[in-house]
C-alpha cells in the first residue's frame, strides 16, 4: 500500500489551497470538490502533458471540444438510456438506499436488519430541460461520458481534416454521473472530467492497437512519475464489461484505500457508429480504396480521469521525512505537473536592495513560467511551504548577490543547491524542465 492516508492529502490540499469542499460555508454538498488556486495548475497541467502526449506528440490524433449538453437521440443510440443503470434497493423501515451489487445479502438492510425492496434499475444521468417548458420534449441529459461528442463528430473531423484510418480523436471534458456511492476524496464524484480518446482503426487491426494503448497509456503514468510498482493492468472479466465493450483493460493504481481503477482501455468495436447510422441515418462508413469497400471502423478507446489522474500524482508523489530532526512534507510531483515551477525567495525581507532585487527575478521568470515571489516568512519555512506543494526550484537572494549579481537555486528533492549569475536562472529552469519532459 501507498503510505500516506486519504486523510492525510485531503487536508494537505484543503490546508494549501490545492482542494476545497465545494461550497463549504453552507455545509458543502456531498462528493463535491472545488480546485483552489494550485489545484486548478495541477489539474492543468496533468490535462496539458495528456494532450501533448497525444495530441501534439503524434501525427494521427485531432482534438474536439464538444458540447456537454447533446441530441437526446445521442443517448438512446448509445445505449445508455437502456444501459447506464445501476440497481438500487430501499431498505423499509430506515430507507437507506444501497447498490445491490454492493450488498452481499439483497433482502436484509445492513444497517438497521429491516427488510429490502426488491431491485429497479435506476439511471445515473442526470437529466434537465432545454427552454423554459419542463415537458418530455424538453429533455436534455447532461453527458455521462465525453465520448459520445467524438462519435457524432467522427465525420466531420475526418472530412474537415482530410484524415485516412487509423486515426484518433482526442477531448477533454466534463461528464456527470449520478452515483450512488460517490467518496474517497475526488476519486468518485457525480461532476468529474475525463480525457478520451477514441481512436479509428479497420476492423481485424482492432486487436493491434487495442494492445499499443494499452502500453502507451500504462506508460504516460509512469513516465510522469508515478511509481511502476503502484501501477498494474486488470483486464475485465466478461461480466463486468459495459454493454458496448468485447474487451477492457484497466490501468489501476494502489490508492490509500486499494487497487482501483485510474484509466479503462476499451475495444468498443463497431458498436456506437452503427448505432449513430441506424439512430440518425447517416452513412458513418469509410472507403477502403485497397479494398474499395467501404467499412464501418472499429474504435479503441483509452478513457482517463483528470481528477482520479491528479489523485494519483497526489498520492503517489507525497514523501515525509527527516531532516535535522525536522519534518519535511514534499510532494515530489513530476516538474511539468507542479504547480508552481519556481519560487523566488529573499533571505533578508528587511533589506530593501534584496527584496528589489528578488521582486525584480520573480518579475522576469513570471513571464516564462509560473513562479511566485514569498517574503513572509524566514528561509525554512519558505522550503517547507514549496516543498509541500511540489515547487521544484527555489531561488534565493541574499546579501552577496547584491555584490555578486550570484544566487542560490534549490532542487526540490535533493535539496541541492548551486550558484548560479542571476541572468542565467531562467535558462537552467527551463533546461531542468525540458529534461525532466
Ligand atoms: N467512455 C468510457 C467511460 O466513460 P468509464 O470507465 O466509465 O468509461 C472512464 O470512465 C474514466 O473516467 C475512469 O477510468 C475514471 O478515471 C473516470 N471516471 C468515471 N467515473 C468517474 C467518477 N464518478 N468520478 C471521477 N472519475 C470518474
Amino acid at each position: 500500500m501507498t503510505e500516506v492516508s486519504m486523510d492525510t492529502i485531503v487536508s494537505l490540499c484543503k490546508r494549501r489551497g490545492l482542494i476545497f469542499q465545494s461550497s463549504e460555508i453552507y455545509g458543502g454538498l456531498g462528493s463535491t470538490w472545488d480546485y483552489g488556486p494550485l489545484g486548478v495548475e495541477l489539474k492543468n497541467n496533468v490535462k496539458l502533458m495528456w494532450w501533448r502526449t497525444v495530441v501534439y506528440e503524434r501525427d494521427d490524433m485531432e482534438g474536439l471540444d464538444a458540447a456537454i449538453l447533446m441530441h437526446p437521440r445521442t443517448w438512446e443510440a448509445s445505449g445508455h438510456i437502456e444501459s447506464f443503470t445501476d440497481p438500487l434497493v430501499d431498505c423499509k423501515s430506515c430507507k437507506k438506499r444501497y447498490k445491490a451489487d454492493d450488498l452481499s445479502d439483497n433482502t436484509t438492510c445492513p444497517d438497521c436488519g429491516g427488510e429490502l425492496t426488491s431491485p429497479r434499475q435506476f439511471n445515473l444521468m442526470f437529466k434537465t430541460h432545454v427552454g423554459p417548458v419542463e415537458d418530455s420534449a424538453s429533455v436534455v441529459y447532461l453527458r455521462p461520458e465525453t465520448a459520445q461528442g467524438i462519435f457524432v463528430n467522427f465525420d466531420n473531423v475526418l472530412t474537415a481534416m482530410r484524415r485516412k484510418l487509423p486515426f484518433g480523436i482526442a477531448q477533454i471534458g466534463k461528464s456527470f454521473r449520478n452515483e450512488i456511492t460517490p467518496g474517497n476524496f475526488i476519486f468518485r464524484t457525480r461532476e468529474f472530467e475525463q480525457m478520451e480518446i477514441e481512436y479509428f482503426v479497420k476492423p481485424g487491426t482492432d486487436k493491434e492497437w487495442f494492445d499499443f494503448w494499452v502500453k502507451e497509456r500504462f506508460n504516460w503514468y509512469a513516465k510522469f512519475g508515478i511509481r511502476k510498482d503502484n501501477l498494474r493492468l486488470r483486464p475485465h472479466e466478461g461480466n463486468e464489461l459495459a454493454h458496448y465493450a468485447i474487451s477492457c483493460v484497466d490501468v489501476e493504481y494502489r490508492f490509500p484505500m486499494g487497487w482501483s481503477e485510474l484509466e479503462g482501455i476499451a475495444n468498443r468495436t463497431d458498436y456506437d457508429l452503427k448505432q449513430h447510422i441506424k439512430f440518425s441515418g447517416k452513412d458513418l462508413s469509410v472507403f477502403d480504396e485497397k479494398e474499395q469497400t467501404r467499412y464501418v471502423p472499429y474504435v479503441i478507446e483509452p478513457s482517463a480521469g483528470v481528477d482520479r489522474s491528479a489523485l494519483a500524482f497526489l498520492v503517489d508523489s507525497y514523501r515525509q521525512e527527516t531532516v535535522r530532526g525536522q519534518k519535511r512534507v514534499i510532494l515530489a510531483l513530476h516538474p511539468l505537473l507542479a504547480p508552481i515551477k519556481a519560487a523566488v525567495l529573499p533571505l533578508l525581507r528587511n533589506r530593501p536592495e534584496i527584496v528589489a532585487m528578488a521582486k525584480q527575478l520573480a518579475a522576469e521568470l513570471r513571464t516564462h513560467f509560473y513562479t511566485t515571489y514569498d517574503e513572509t516568512a524566514g528561509i525554512g519555512r519558505l522550503y517547507r511551504r514549496q516543498d509541500e506543494i511540489g515547487t521544484p526550484f527555489c531561488i534565493t537572494v541574499d546579501v552577496q548577490s547584491l555584490d555578486d549579481h550570484q544566487v542560490t537555486i534549490r532542487e526540490r528533492d535533493s535539496m541541492e543547491q548551486i550558484r548560479l549569475p542571476i541572468e542565467k536562472v531562467r535558462t537552467h529552469i527551463e533546461e531542468q524542465l525540458k529534461q525532466a519532459g
